[in-house]
Formats: structure tokens, sequence, C-alpha cells
């Protein structure tokens, strides 16, 4: 993590790193999808909303720490220098103490935020901050009581209503003062449930603001159902039409110079006998420009950016690294490709006898029906001088919750 231009005085923990043993489902609870992104993606969404910058800390389990980092990157975007991910404990707490330890110089005010909160607003961080800066002390978000609460015995005798005007149902994000917050873990000597409790055993005091119904924690799947029912309802309420933001176009263009020493590989296929590409992978023009489609589309910035040059796994890598890379992330992101077409630009190969079977390879990689194309251009241009070969192309992705490609109209 690097400092961000501006230093941020506030830092967001969001502790995802426990294993949703509750939840019961076959991955870390933080990695379940909520409506077709990840619970861990969906309490990002105020976060990155919010009007001035913070530092965010994802505290993830370490089974899981690439997939946490795909997701911060991708709900990040361009906030990406101000975001970590850092492996978290056994425990809750310990998860909080490794996000504290990642915490920039300048940070003033830390917010602890449950991850399986996934639906918590906006506007209750902004509470939370507003508050611990007026009032200099630790804030946590908290409800009212609405049942009637008995306090019972071991035998599970009634012994006494309690009064429930005294009782607070708490939630996160839960904001304090930095030096009190690391101070308190410090001087930690046993399990806490929650960071106040914790502040309060080291002597700190701590207030309540309102707390907000949608900042409930997903604990059981009946949690989990009642969080897709939500943003099913919210979605339709502000969407007016399923197609207008759920279906995107990319482009993307790729060039290489012919180097008659190498193999030529192109549209995935081996063409035994022609000149190949230049490239530290095997230069397929079109496998690439396909991939830069997909990724624009998606807004996730570009092959070059992705694949790095100098990575030796690279070297003389084929179009299935690639695609299947490139497909794998659109779905960490919510997207599902729904068709490309590429259009291949050289004298050589002869596309069209094996036009069938490059389209059929390059189909069953991304998922989605892919046409290629080519085309000479009279002799102009270094394709037209047979200096090398270009690709241009163009995919539509749709939201993975889309329910199908070809309803959209
Ligand atoms: N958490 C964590 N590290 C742990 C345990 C919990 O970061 N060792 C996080 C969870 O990922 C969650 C939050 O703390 O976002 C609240 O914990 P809880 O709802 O209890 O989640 P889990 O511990 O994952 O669930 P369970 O108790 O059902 O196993
Ligand atoms: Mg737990």
């Amino acid at each position: 993590m690097t400092a961000p231009t501006t230093a941020p005085r506030v830092a967001i923990i969001v502790v995802a790193a426990g294993s949703g043993t509750r939840l019961g489902e076959p991955v870390p609870k933080a990695f379940v999808d909520l409506d077709g992104r990840s619970i861990l993606s969906r309490s990002l969404d105020p976060i990155f909303g919010l009007a001035d910058p913070v530092q965010v800390v994802v505290v993830a389990p370490s089974s899981h720490l690439q997939q946490a980092r795909d997701i911060v990157g991708q709900s990040a975007g361009a906030a990406s220098d101000a975001c970590g991910v850092v492996v978290g404990g056994d425990s809750r707490q310990s998860s909080v103490a490794s996000g504290l330890a990642a915490l920039l110089p300048s940070i003033e005010i830390v917010l602890v935020h449950d991850a399986a909160r996934a639906l918590a607003p906006g506007s209750l961080f902004e509470r939370v901050v507003a508050e611990v800066e007026s009032a200099g002390r630790g804030v946590i978000p908290g409800l009212a009581v609405s049942d009637t609460i008995k306090r019972v015995d071991a035998s599970a005798t009634v012994l006494e209503t309690v009064d429930r005007a005294q009782l607070s149902a708490v939630q996160t994000p839960q904001a304090f003062p930095r030096a009190e917050l690391v101070a308190a873990y410090a001087a930690a000597d046993r399990e806490f449930t929650d960071d106040a409790a914790l502040i309060q055993h080291a002597g700190g005091s701590v207030a309540i603001v309102a707390g907000d119904p949608l900042a409930f924690k997903i604990t059981t799947p009946w949690d989990l159902r009642r969080a897709q029912q939500l943003l099913a309802e919210t979605s339709s309420a502000s969407r007016p039409s399923a197609s207008a933001l759920t279906v995107r176009t990319g482009v993307g263009v790729d060039a290489h110079a012919l180097d008659a020493d190498q193999p030529l590989w192109l549209a995935g296929l081996f063409w035994p006998g022609e000149a190949g590409l230049a490239g530290h992978s095997d230069g397929d023009a079109v496998a690439h420009a396909l991939c830069d489609a997909l990724l624009s589309a998606a807004g996730l910035g570009d092959i070059g950016g992705i694949f790095g040059v100098d990575d030796p796994r690279l070297h003389g890598a084929h179009a299935d690294v690639f695609v299947l890379e490139t497909v794998r992330l659109l779905a960490v992101a919510g997207f599902a490709p729904s068709n490309v077409s590429v259009q291949l630009v050289g004298n050589r190969p002869r596309f069209a006898p094996r036009k069938k079977e490059a389209e059929e390879f390059l189909s069953a990689l991304v998922g989605c029906p892919v046409s290629v194309s080519a085309t000479t251009t009279d002799s102009l241009g270094f394709t037209g001088r047979g200096e090398g070969v270009a690709a241009i192309a163009t995919a539509l992705i749709a939201s993975a919750t889309q329910p199908a490609a070809g309803s959209v109209t």
C-alpha cells in the first residue's frame, strides 16, 4: 500500500477473515455470493461512495488473499492506492489487530466494520465519522431493542424482565480516535465481542448514535436470503430498466511485428509453416485484442496492466492463459461475456480455411460466441507491406445477474 497524494485522516478496517460457520457455505462468508457479487464487494460499495478519501484496509483469510485483492482492486478502481489487504487471525479481535498494524501515519480516526454487514449504508459511515470528530471519543451505531428481553437462568427459568429502554443492539462501523483504539488493543488481555467493549475495558468511554436496520449482520442462511431480497427490491425500484445498467461494450486493438524465426500462433491456433509474431508471449494479436475488449467493457483496464511483460510465466504463453484469466477477472467483477467479435488485419495467414476452427476454440475459452473475420488493407500500411498483423475487437458483456444475454432489449 502506498500513501495516496492527499494523505487521508480516516481509515476503515473491514474485517472479512471469518469462516462463516453459522452461514454454512463452502467458502468463507465474505466471499459468498450476494446477488451476483461477493458479500465483501457489496460491503465496500458505501465506502467508495464517501465524499472524502479514506484509507481502506481489508482483513482477509489467508486462503482467500488473492480473491480479496481482486475484489478490492475492482471496487477501488482509481482509488486503489489508498487500499490494502492483510491477513486476519483466528478471532475477530486478532483480525482487527492485523488491520491496525497497516494504518498509514496520517490516520487520526479509525472505523472498524464487519464485511458481513454488507448493506450498511454510506450515511452510517458519515454519521459515526462526524460524531467522533465532534465528540473526540468512540462512537458506535445502535438500534433500540423492540423485543421484550428476559433474563433467564441455566434451567431456562425466567428471572426478570430487563428494562429495554436501557438496551441498544449495536452494529458497525464503530469509530474511534486512532491513538485510543491502538492503546486499547495493546492493553487487551482477553477477547471482547466488539471494539467498544475493548475500549471500555481500557477505561475509555463510548457514545451511541442511531444505527440503521440495513446494517444487520449476515450471520445465518436466513439473513443471506433477506439481504438478497432487499437488494432485489432496491435495484428494481431504482433501475429504469434492467438493460440500462447491466450491459456494457468494450473495444480492443493489438498489433505485432512478423518474426520469421518464431512459430505462428494466432486466434489460439498453431499455424505450421507460417512466419510467427514477435512478442514476450506468443504475439497472438487476435487473442490479445479480444482480452482488451473484454477488460475495457468491464472497466478493468487492459492486458498490459494486468499481465506484466516481466512475468516469466507469460514467456511464450498462448491464448488460453490470457483469455481464461480475463474471463475470471470479469467474473470476479460480476460480469459474463455475451459475445466478442474480432477482425484480423493482415496479408497472412490465409484465415478463411480455419475460421470455423478458430471461432470454436475461442468461443469455448471465453464461454460465449466469438466471431473472427479477416481482411487485408490493399497493400497499405504495415499490415499491407507484410511487416506485421493487427487485430481489432469489440465485446459485449452483461452483469452476471442478467437473466440471459438474449433477453436484453
Ligand atoms: N472476522 C474476522 N476474523 C475472524 C472472525 C471474524 O475478520 N477470525 C470478521 C468476519 O469476517 C465478519 C465479522 O468479523 O465480517 C463479524 O464476525 P461474524 O459475523 O461472527 O463472522 P464469522 O466469524 O465469519 O461467522 P461465524 O461466527 O458464523 O463463523
Ligand atoms: Mg464469528
